[in-house]
């Protein structure tokens, strides 16, 4: 799919990966709907210009995600494009010095990521579904955001994993569900990269992270996450899988 027939539903637009991704997809000449709980969002869309514009909502929510939906619709006629980077992180052990990990925060992770995710997904594909297929037979494209987490959870990070584990998982059936109306899935499972989620770090932290990743040794740029989000639009022939973009980083255990 060509980046000016895009038209982007980035959720998590207001910040860090989605933000990047919504403002290079918009340079390049999509159409991007900023999707975010963050009030932000409305001054992060008027930073990308006339082709962006902001819906405050919550990922998990049904009357909100289609009511972002029919603002995109009326504001560019469609949404052939669906990127998910609205996400939760939290550091919590099975069993601390405070007891037992509770319930109520992993599931709260596992809401936002998983469900919040899915959700968007389905919701998303019943607009695609009814769209024109492009000269490739194309309706649409989805792209998720897992991370090395999937793989490699460090400690304290059991919440974390799981919800990224079923992101990974969930990619192929969807993909295979979505088949036939011609819309790809894939998702992107980030390594380290230099977004707020990472911003409140001190320096040494960020230094120890930045060695661990084998080459190129620093963080990832969001910008570069925003360039594989582009590739995916644009080669159709990437569907149901999950790309990590790394730098060749494996986690250890802490
Ligand atoms: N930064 C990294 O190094 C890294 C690595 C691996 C994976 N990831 C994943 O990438 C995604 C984006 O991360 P980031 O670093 O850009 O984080 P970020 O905190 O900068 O951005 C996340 C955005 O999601 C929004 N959000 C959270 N819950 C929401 C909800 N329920 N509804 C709508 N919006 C919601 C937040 O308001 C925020 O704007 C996340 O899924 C994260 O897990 C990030």
């Amino acid at each position: 799919m060509q980046l000016n027939h895009t038209i982007a539903f980035v959720t998590g637009g207001a910040s860090g990966l989605g933000n990047a991704t919504a403002a290079r997809l918009a340079r390049y000449g999509a159409k991007v709907i900023l999707v975010d709980l963050a009030d932000h969002g409305e001054q992060a869309a008027l930073d990308i210009g006339v082709n962006a514009v902001f819906a405050r909502c919550d990922v998990t929510s049904e009357d909100q995600i289609n009511a972002a939906l029919d603002l995109a619709e009326a504001r560019f006629g469609r949404v052939n494009a669906v990127v998910n980077c609205a996400g939760v992180a939290i550091a919590r052990r099975t069993l601390s010095k405070r007891g037992a990990h509770d319930l109520a925060s992993f599931q709260k992770v596992l809401a936002v990521n998983v469900a919040g995710t899915f959700n968007v997904i389905r919701l998303a594909a019943a607009r695609m579904a009814i769209n024109e297929p492009n000269e490739g037979k194309e309706r649409g494209v989805i792209v998720n955001t897992a991370s090395v987490a999937a793989y490699d959870g460090q400690v304290g990070q059991a919440a974390y994993a799981a919800s990224k584990g079923a992101i990974v998982s969930m990619t192929l059936p969807i993909a295979r569900d979505l088949a036939g109306l011609g819309i790809r899935v894939c998702t992107i499972a980030p390594g380290v990269f230099a977004t707020p989620m990472l911003a409140g770090l001190p320096e040494q932290a960020r230094q120890t992270l930045e060695a661990m990743v084998p080459f190129p040794s620093r963080l990832g740029d969001p910008d570069e996450y925003g360039h594989m989000v582009q590739h995916i639009i644009e080669n159709a022939m990437l569907n149901g899988e999950t790309i990590r973009l790394d730098g060749a980083l494996r986690m250890p255990p802490r």
